[in-house]
């Protein structure tokens, strides 16, 4: 008999087995924009998209092509949990030669993207109960993160006199005997600022005085517009660092990164990489080879212009028409807009604008709760002639009466 609604088995309710940590995720508000910008667009044709956290540039021609071979040549078996040797050698090369940091290859687990590496650091560092410090506003799964290993987030809020980083005072006032870490990020998201050299060691110092450890999270550290910034490794072999392939590279669906972790993490880190996810994507691995090559890195330097340039035309612009900039990005691909100028609440200023011209940005609310009703995040990954169609549309919603 075929299976109908009427004679269906009764079906399990979900919300009776369901998680609590399941329910307590936090949805992502952008998404009901991108719902309502879909809709629109079907009658109004394409958005300007000032939303999204991703290049929109493809991968390095070089990374392309050892992809091609590597699936000709079907090397795509599982590889060493913490990475194939040799990427794990290009990446500490490339230490060397662009910080003259000295990263020996056995401190380095490759991971499935930023988030995987986040997800692996805490897996080996918290158990249930054990606090980490972020700054609020930063990037929304940091959260998630910690409360899936059992840990407590403790946000520390933050606004453009710090450049959106927290201050030692603030730290050494956060921190309790239950502090395990501070996860920052240099540049950060949503801000695109950085901590200049100085308060990055005195952090340091001030998580290492109480016996805690320093994540510093780094995917966007070679986008930085001006000058060549260290990796904050520099700052001692206690530190750990998350770095990833998609942004620099515009590898975002590839899903590769990588933790730089003390030695005395490692045995841990492998442990718990072998037993979640056996290994990193070998396919993205084999591609990632070929990322640190001199016309890769060429490549990669010309998107960091292109984001550079599109910083220099869109923030002036919007700037123009009231968004204030309270602290300037240093890179990446955003701003932290303040429009407490032009609406009480930045989350309907989105969606307003969402529906009446076909412009996204995302409202400050997605990246924590301290003043987030003032901000919202612009990105920049489009080209300047998208941007300007956007500066008008922005213009006619504006002035629209
Ligand atoms: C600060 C920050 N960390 C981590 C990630 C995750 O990156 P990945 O694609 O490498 O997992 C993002 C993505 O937007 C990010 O902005």
């Amino acid at each position: 008999m075929p299976i109908s609604p009427e004679n269906s088995p009764p079906q399990s309710e979900p919300s009776r087995w369901l998680s609590s940590r399941a329910a307590s995720t936090r949805p992502f508000y952008v998404m009901e924009l991108l719902a309502r910008a879909a809709d629109r667009e079907k009658v109004h044709g394409a958005s300007i998209s000032m939303v999204v956290g991703e290049p929109d540039f493809p991968a390095p021609e070089p990374v392309l092509r050892a992809a091609q071979r590597a699936l000709v040549e079907s090397k795509v078996h599982y590889t060493h949990a913490l990475g194939m040797p040799e990427l794990r050698q290009a990446i500490a090369r490339d230490y060397w030669s662009r910080d003259q940091l000295e990263i020996t290859p056995d401190r380095i687990a490759v991971t499935a993207g930023a988030s995987g590496g986040l997800l692996l650091v805490m897996a080996a560092l918290l158990n249930p109960g054990d606090e980490v410090l972020m700054p609020d506003p930063s990037y929304p799964c940091n959260r998630e993160f910690v409360a899936a290993m059992g840990g407590v987030v403790k946000t520390i809020p933050v606004n453009g006199e710090s450049g959106f980083q927290p201050t030692v005072a603030q730290v050494c006032g956060a921190w309790t005997p239950r502090t395990k870490a501070l996860l920052v990020a240099s540049p950060a998201n949503p801000t695109g600022t950085m901590l200049n050299p100085g308060e990055a060691a005195a952090l340091a110092q001030c998580v290492r005085d109480r016996g805690g450890v320093l994540i510093v999270d780094e995917i966007y550290q070679r986008l930085v517009f001006e000058g060549q910034p260290k990796s904050l490794l520099s700052l001692g072999d206690d530190i750990i660092s998350i770095n990833s392939f998609s942004k620099t590279f515009s590898m975002t669906g590839w899903r590769l990164g990588w933790i730089v972790a003390p030695k005395a993490m490692m045995v841990a880190l492998e442990r718990l990489a072998q037993n979640l996810f056996i290994s990193p994507s070998a396919l993205a691995q084999q591609a990632a080879c070929a990322a640190f090559t001199e016309e890769s890195l060429a490549i990669a330097q010309g998107y960091r212009k292109r984001f550079r340039e599109q910083a220099g035309y869109l923030l002036p612009q919007l700037q123009r028409l009231g968004f204030r900039l309270p602290a300037p990005p240093h890179g990446a691909f955003y701003g932290y807009f303040d429009v407490s100028d032009l609406t009480d609440n930045s989350y309907q200023f989105c969606l307003d604008l969402c529906d009446e011209v076909g412009v996204l940005m995302t409202p400050g609310r997605d990246f924590g709760d301290y003043q987030s009703e003032r901000y919202l995040r612009v990105s920049y990954t489009k080209p300047i002639a998208v941007l300007e169609e956007g500066v008008e549309r922005l213009k006619a919603f504006l002035n629209r009466g």
